[in-house]
């Protein structure tokens, strides 16, 4: 199983790059392949909501020439996700929100005219990593469900989500573990 694991922090060395480590473990120790793409060492513009408000996204694709497509591309070769944002504001970072903003307007669209989209029906798990307070943790990890309740048809039945996590300053120390448990678990399918 080849799953991609998405980061957002410009720090590599903080607590979103160690919740991505422990994912990788976790996804290696169950002998799949993890993918690993750090959004901000990518190009990756922010959507300019074309025309109306719908560019050619609503056919799938987008007309921002960057690192955008490439890892859009990637996706449809991965059989799973697992989404590490540092809590920013109570929500996921700017480079998770650019990246994902763009994503769903190519997406989600897709997903409800056609039979599918590249990321729909494949697990995922969302980690939301915070800092410092911890508030906004939560808040933070509904808003990520909200996103791939969009990329999943809008359908809450069948979406094949597969964990939400949070990690404040008082829990990374066990909750490193949890990630990569809930990773080994989401390759063996369990
Ligand atoms: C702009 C900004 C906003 C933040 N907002 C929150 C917040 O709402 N709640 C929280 O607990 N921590 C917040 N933090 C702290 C980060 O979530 C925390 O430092 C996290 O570990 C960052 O990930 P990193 O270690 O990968 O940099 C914020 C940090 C920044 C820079």
């Amino acid at each position: 199983m080849r799953i991609m694991v998405i980061t957002g922090s410009p720090n590599t060395e903080g607590l979103t790059e160690s919740c991505a480590t422990a994912a990788k473990k976790g996804i290696e120790k169950g002998n799949g392949e993890a993918i690993m793409v750090r959004l901000n060492d990518l190009n990756i513009l922010k959507c300019e909501a074309c025309d109306q408000g719908w560019g050619i996204c609503l056919g799938g694709t987008c007309k921002l020439e960057d690192d955008f497509e490439k890892v859009h591309e990637a996706m449809d070769e991965a059989d799973g996700y697992v989404v590490v944002t540092p809590v920013y504001f109570g929500d996921m970072s700017e480079s998770v929100k650019t990246f994902f903003d763009r994503l769903r307007r190519c997406e989600a669209n897709k997903s409800i005219r056609e039979k599918g989209n590249k990321i729909q029906n494949k697990p995922f798990i969302c980690v939301a990593a915070a800092g410092g307070s911890g508030n906004g943790t939560l808040s933070c990890l509904a808003n990520m469900e909200r996103l791939f309740l969009h990329l999943n048809k809008m359908d809450y039945t069948n979406m094949p989500r597969f964990d939400y996590i949070g990690v404040t300053q008082t829990n990374k120390s066990y909750m490193l573990d949890s990630i990569e448990a809930s990773a080994f678990n989401m390759v063996k399918g369990e």
